[in-house]
């Protein structure tokens, strides 16, 4: 195979959901489809119970299982997918969101009773930011679910996009019927069978209107059937590939995960539609997947389980070329080549050795700690990729040192997990007080038990009133000046020594941008 048919061929993806609305279920179904594995059950849920918050084992067993999870990859109709796994927790949600950079396209599932939750609201953001094309999937038909309409309108207000519905579901709950696929003018019947194996009764109609469908599903569910094809008919007009592909539009497809139902018609459209990898942006140029020399990002940093072995695994996504074991690739980010002779690539519940990967592909790098979110690797051109941000956190604490006689370790232990981003670490003028800054609670817990464990250090924190960190620049000189002389208090620096207002409240920071109006107040690190 060509080197451009092997990127043509690559769907790289992730699937988004507010926790509990079956994307752990959906990963399972759609790799029983693509034969990664043959029974349900093989992908362990990645959650972090609720009840589990503040056990730390739990945090770890977590971590040991989102590194086997973390790509998963399988071949279907010809297509090489890479499905990358998102925590499940979403206070670890800085994590999800820097996945949703490597990945070309996402899916998103929401659950037919609860409709668009938080999480996915904020998910869908991210996903606005880059113009990630869109997949809806309405998950949970067998139970009573929200009615399709009102769900389609929720989508497209709460999420800002338009919909489409491609299929189209016959009641909820005990009166599922099964879904009709407006697009190939099938109809699939719903059999609550066994949940683990693949379900295929089709009834293949060109006419809704036959005794054969009034007997399939009952005369007056096809009547209402009919009359909500008329009226999608009339609402939602045809699919549009270019507004797919700019994130504008998202096929929306109703099912049950957990019965295998629907899954199907979801991923015949996911292969014919997704995009395959596209052109990447760099502070020097726009990378061509289609390219021979390699580029890539690193997009994710892992520890690894042994926590007397400080080593991490890189996953660095391939933007173009073709990743090879054994050659040297230049770090940009320290000018030093680098070989890896053990780049791992990921299954379902397995990592193995990888001669060479295209662009889509995600390859994990064995790292002593010498990586950072954001680096870039080439064959010797020197650049860094855009659009890997940081994001502004929201909750903060001092972070202050417990044990005097572990400085150094305490010091080397914070900056390697800002590295990981786990959290951002902000430094005060005023008094050079350091603050930690994060999107989820837990973190918080996560860094000082790893601290102790991992690095021998002890860190107590101490609260502080702030509501949100952003980045800031101005053309303005003396309004700069003046800003930063008034909020002095309350201005720090990132660690590579940018400035950053952590603004005390909302009303705050919107007097500021009000006040100091050639000022940019900047709510993602990328700018
Ligand atoms: P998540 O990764 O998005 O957090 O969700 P997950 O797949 O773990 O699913 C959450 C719960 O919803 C699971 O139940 C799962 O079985 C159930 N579920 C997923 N898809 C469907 C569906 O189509 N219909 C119905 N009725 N339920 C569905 P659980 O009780 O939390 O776990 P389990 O013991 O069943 O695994």
């Amino acid at each position: 195979m060509t080197h451009g048919q092997e990127v043509e061929r690559r769907r790289t993806f992730a699937i988004i959901a507010h926790p509990d609305a079956g994307k752990t279920t959906l990963t399972e179904k759609l790799l029983l489809f693509g034969g990664a594995i043959h029974v349900a059950g093989a992908v362990k849920s990645n959650k972090i119970r609720k009840s589990a918050a503040s056990d730390f084992m739990e945090i770890e067993r977590q971590r040991g299982i989102s590194v086997s999870t973390s790509v998963m990859t399988f071949e279907y109709m010809n297509r090489k997918i890479n499905i990358l796994d998102t925590p499940g927790h979403e206070d670890f949600a800085e994590d999800t969101y820097r996945t949703l950079t490597a990945v070309d396209s996402v899916i998103i599932v929401i659950d037919g009773a609860k409709g668009v939750e938080l999480q996915t609201r904020r998910l869908m953001e991210v996903c606005r930011m880059r113009n990630t094309p869109v997949i809806v999937f309405v998950n949970k038909l067998d139970r009573e679910a929200r009615d399709p309409f009102d769900l389609l309108d929720e989508i497209e207000n709460e999420l800002k996009i338009n919909v489409i519905p491609l299929s189209w579901p016959i009641g909820s709950g005990s009166s599922f019927r099964g879904v009709y696929n407006r697009y190939a003018k099938k109809l699939q019947l719903f059999y609550s069978a066994d949940k683990q194996k693949r379900s295929d009764s089709i009834l293949e109609i060109t006419d809704l209107k036959t005794p054969e469908t009034d007997a399939a599903i009952g005369e007056s569910a096809n009547a209402k059937l009919q009359e909500d094809i008329e009226l999608l008919d009339a609402v939602y007009p045809e699919f549009r590939r270019p507004e797919y592909d700019d994130g504008k539009l998202a096929p929306v497809f109703f099912g049950s995960a957990v019965n295998n139902f629907g899954v199907r018609e979801l991923l015949d459209c996911f292969v014919q539609v997704a995009p395959a990898p596209k052109k990447s942006r760099t502070d020097v140029r726009d990378i061509d997947p289609f390219e021979t020399k390699l580029t890539g990002f690193v997009f994710k940093i892992h520890a690894n389980l042994d926590p007397n072995h400080r080593d991490r695994i890189a996953f660095l996504k391939i933007c173009s070329g073709v990743f090879e074991r054994n050659k040297p690739y230049l770090h940009v980010a320290s000018g030093k080549q680098i070989r890896f002779s053990s780049p791992n690539t990921f299954l379902a519940d397995r990592k193995s050795i990888v001669d060479e990967s295209f662009p889509g592909d995600i390859v994990g790098l064995h790292d002593t700690g010498n990586f950072k979110i954001g680096d870039t690797f080439t064959e010797g051109e020197i650049l860094k990729f855009k659009g890997i941000p940081s994001f502004s956190p929201e909750l903060f604490r001092y972070i202050e040192n417990a044990d005097p006689m572990k400085s150094k370790q305490l010091s080397k232990g914070i900056d390697q997990l800002m590295d990981e981003g786990v959290a951002q670490l902000f430094t005060l003028k005023v008094n050079g007080r350091k603050i930690i800054g994060c999107l989820g609670a837990l973190q918080f817990d996560v860094i000082q038990y790893r601290l102790e464990h991992e690095y021998g250090a002890k860190c107590r924190y101490e609260p502080v009133q702030l509501y949100k960190a952003c980045w800031f620049t101005g053309d303005d000189k003396s309004q700069t000046e003046d800003f930063t002389a008034r909020k002095y208090n309350y201005i720090a620096l990132d660690k590579y020594g940018r400035n950053v207002y952590l603004a005390e409240s909302a009303y705050a920071l919107q007097m500021a941008r009000e006040k100091f109006d050639r000022i940019n107040f900047h709510f993602t690190s990328d700018f």
